[in-house]
């Protein structure tokens, strides 16, 4: 019995340590493809464009995670993205440090 919870415990922060890792699904799941694509330009900049213009800055995914949940407009156009409260400051920071490794 001791052994089951332990398991059951261990089984849970690998669940919840997941959403860490962002991946394709995360970006469906929060819509994010509505307006991204990897390698086109569709109401946002392409993935691919925007690590290409931050691959020189160290702090970009940090950068990039605050604007994924307040939103903003300027660099890209007059477009804004909306802001996205409802991802969580991990799950920000995943997906903005993922969308720095498109090429
Ligand atoms: C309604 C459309 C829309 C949605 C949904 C959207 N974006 Fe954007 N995104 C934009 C636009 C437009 C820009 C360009 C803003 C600018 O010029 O400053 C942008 C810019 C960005 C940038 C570059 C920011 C910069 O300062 O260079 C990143 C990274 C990004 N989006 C990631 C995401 C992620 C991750 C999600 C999902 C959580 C998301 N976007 C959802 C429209 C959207």
């Amino acid at each position: 019995m001791r052994k089951f919870v332990a398991l059951s415990i261990a089984a849970g922060m690998l669940v919840s340590a997941g959403s860490a890792f962002a991946s394709p699904e995360m970006l469906k799941k929060y819509n994010c493809t509505a307006c991204h694509a990897n390698d086109k330009k569709l109401v946002g900049p392409s993935y691919k464009d925007v690590a290409a213009k931050y691959k020189a800055d160290g702090g970009a995914a940090e950068k990039l995670a605050k604007k994924i949940k307040a939103g903003g407009s300027g660099v890209w156009g007059p477009i804004p993205m909306p802001p996205h409260p409802q991802v969580s400051d991990a799950d920000a920071l995943a997906l903005a440090k993922y969308v720095m490794t498109v090429k």
